[in-house]
């Protein structure tokens, strides 16, 4: 079996080749991002395994279609960026959902304490042999109250790490799980009582902005707001004013809005056009890294092991349980009852 491989990373080949050749997938791997130019080097192929800043629009996707792509095997739990509809008939898509909620959790808590305890500033002082403690002051996350927005596989757990640290947790969710050891509440009593915010729901259209220009009004002062989920979750224009009116007291973010134009590359000898993003970063409180929250060694081999497994099971024309549904309204039902193909 041949898959096109886009926006090919050296640290995504050593597993994929691994798994791949246990199985018999050959990949062709492409630096290359997939869009409506790049969208014919799949030819030849069976399918193509995408990440999360491809283009998987229509236009894209009749490409592929034409090209003789039948499967799209996404290495990624997210799927906002891919026209489902679209596929329909098409194309399957497949996707990993999930290969380690610890890594995305911990990266979550470490920015947060990053931001915390000023490390980031510490880090850069001592290198400088500047030893001076003037303007590090932190503040203890024991007893603060931390709010969850998606309590999910990663929502679970970093609330589980939150526990660890003492703090009160609170959260909200669409779909809240049975069994939980926190109290649920509606999204603005999250907002009014939350020092910390943390964003583990998808990118969906009722998500989108979920923390905007109205959430401002209704945020605690100095609050902490952690994304690591999908930028488009923050309107970064609105974060950025809540940041100047001292509304909002910190903002760790591994992932933005406009992030595919910029992460995963070096723009370091580059003029930046991005004003939010530039801004954003002159600011002693915002903490930015680059879709990093994934990359740990165990994400890394639980991702190719599942995509593999994934492109081998829809190859055999069997039911593949990470097979996303996109021939009805009800994604997340429809998903977990999952007894057959879509189409
Ligand atoms: P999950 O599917 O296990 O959990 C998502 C939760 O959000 C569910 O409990 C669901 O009920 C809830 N939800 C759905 N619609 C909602 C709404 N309108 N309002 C509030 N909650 C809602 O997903 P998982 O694995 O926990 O991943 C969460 C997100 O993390 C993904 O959607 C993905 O975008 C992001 N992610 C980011 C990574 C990174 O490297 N930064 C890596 C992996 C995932």
């Amino acid at each position: 079996m041949k898959i096109a491989f886009f926006d090919a990373k050296d640290y995504d080949k050593p597993a994929f080749d691994r798994y791949g050749k246990e199985r018999g997938i050959e990949f062709k791997y492409y630096e290359t991002r997939l869009d409506a130019d790049t969208a014919q080097l799949a030819r030849g192929c069976e399918g193509v395994c995408a990440f999360v800043n491809d283009d998987l629009s229509a236009p894209v996707i009749d490409i592929l279609y034409d090209e003789g792509i039948r499967v799209i095997a996404l290495r990624s739990a997210g799927y906002n960026h891919v026209d489902l509809r679209h596929c329909y008939g098409k194309i399957h898509v497949v996707r990993v959902p999930a290969y380690s909620p610890y890594a995305v959790a911990e990266h979550t808590m470490a920015m947060l304490l990053t931001s915390v305890r000023r490390i980031h500033k510490a880090y850069n002082r001592t290198r400088e042999f500047n030893f001076s403690l003037s303007g590090l002051t932190g503040f203890d996350l024991h007893s603060k109250t931390v709010g969850v927005i998606g309590t999910g596989k990663i929502g679970s757990v970093f609330l589980d790490i939150c526990k660890g640290f003492g703090m009160n947790r609170i959260a909200y969710d669409k779909y809240p799980r049975a069994d939980a050891d926190f109290p649920y509440v509606s999204l603005d009593e999250l907002f009014a009582k939350s020092d910390v915010i943390s964003l583990h729901c998808p990118l969906l259209e009722d998500t989108y902005h979920i923390i905007g220009r109205d959430a401002l009004t209704k945020l605690k002062k100095g609050v902490i707001i952690l994304n690591t989920s999908r930028g488009a979750l923050i309107d970064a224009d609105a974060l950025l004013d809540g940041i100047k009116q001292r509304i909002v007291g910190a903002a760790c973010l591994d992932v933005y809005e406009e992030e595919s134009e910029l992460f995963f590359q070096d723009y370091s000898g580059h003029i930046v056009e991005d004003d939010t993003l530039a801004r954003l970063l002159t600011m002693p409180n915002v903490i930015v890294t680059s879709h990093q929250a994934f990359l740990t060694e165990e994400a890394l081999s639980n991702i190719a092991d599942t995509t593999t497994e994934n492109l081998i099971t829809m190859s055999r024309g069997q039911v593949c349980k990470n097979e996303l549904c996109y021939g009805c309204e009800e994604m997340e039902q429809c998903k977990k009852q999952r007894r057959e193909r879509c189409f």
